[in-house]
């Protein structure tokens, strides 16, 4: 699009226009972090959550002071504004930056900092009341998945393998039947009357949805337990007593209808989902000053 705009370690350009080096670390060895921001109403939704993330994954990879320099907090907003971004994402991307290739850090880096905004409509309601899929897959990615790497060919072919088997998304499996996360969300169970959900550790990223989501879930009066389940738990669950859904910065919460070629639950997104994405929708909306929007479920009298 015309008037998408680039960050590019300082200078505003043309996404159009944007150049880096071949041997930019980032092309060459996946060797950077990045982020994936809400735009909604031309405002960034839970900024400083992933500007936090940002800087504690920068730590993570020895690229404490990559982005300090950059005034992140003023720049993102602004490229929202040169870019005239109603409702979509900025992208982030912070690589050790070029010098000839080694697999050792260049001394000193000059670190490659880059942003732009795109629009992307959300999720409509009509795509979201029909739910999404799921194809499990091994996970086979490396083991600090808590670090958001810019080293996603693990997530590509999962995703690539899903899209083929015609579902919506991946779903990451530990080799003892344990739901780990899904290709590019974290996924969520409602079970035995609670909100079951992969602690936080190496094996999945701490999403801030997924953050956002707990904290809603339980000012909701939800019980939350941070403890994984099994496929065969939320399989074997009788329909109607069981519900599963993703959460993600680029689709918020989507209720799960399927996994591979089992239904899950009653096949309709279910009532607790419908009612935690409500009070999501509304938060952000209020966030962003826009009217919230109708609801989409009810809330049950207990789950
Ligand atoms: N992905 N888990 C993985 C593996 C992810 O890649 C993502 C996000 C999430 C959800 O995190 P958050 O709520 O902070 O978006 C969980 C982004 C959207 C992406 O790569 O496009």
């Amino acid at each position: 699009m015309d008037n998408e705009v680039l960050y590019l370690n300082g200078d505003f350009l043309p996404l159009s226009q944007g150049r880096v080096p071949v041997e930019d670390r980032g092309f060459q060895l996946g060797d950077g972090i990045y982020e994936v921001i809400k735009v909604m109403n031309g405002r960034l939704v839970w900024l400083e959550d992933h500007l936090e993330r940002l800087e504690r994954n920068l730590a993570a990879v020895s690229l404490s002071e990559a982005a300090s320099g950059h005034h992140l907090d003023f720049v993102l907003p602004d490229l929202v504004v040169r870019s005239q971004v109603d409702h979509g994402f900025v992208y982030v991307q912070v690589t050790r930056g070029f010098a000839p290739r080694e697999f050792v850090f260049p001394n000193p880096p000059h670190p490659t900092v880059l942003a732009y905004a795109r629009s992307k409509p959300a999720p409509a309601v009509s795509e979201i009341l029909m739910g999404t899929t799921l194809h499990p897959v091994r996970d086979l990615r490396w083991a600090r998945c808590d670090i958001k790497s810019t080293n996603l060919l693990a997530a590509v072919l999962a995703k690539e393998e899903a899209r083929q088997a015609g579902a919506h998304e991946a779903l990451f499996m530990a080799e003892d039947g344990v739901v780990r996360e899904g290709g590019s969300s974290n996924v969520f169970a409602v079970l035995d009357g609670g909100l079951r959900t992969h602690p936080l550790d190496n094996r999945i990223l701490g999403g801030i949805t997924r953050k956002h989501v707990i904290e809603m879930a339980l000012q909701e009066g939800y019980p939350v337990e941070e403890r994984a389940f099994t496929l065969d738990e939320v399989m074997s669950a009788p329909a109607g007593r069981c519900e599963v859904f993703t959460a993600s910065t680029t689709k918020d919460i989507m209720p799960v209808v399927r996994i591979g070629s089992q239904v899950v639950g009653d096949g309709k997104p279910g009532v607790v989902t419908l009612a935690l994405l409500d009070v999501i929708r509304r938060a952000q909306a209020i966030l962003v000053g826009l009217e919230p929007p109708p609801a989409l479920g009810v809330r049950p009298a207990s789950v």
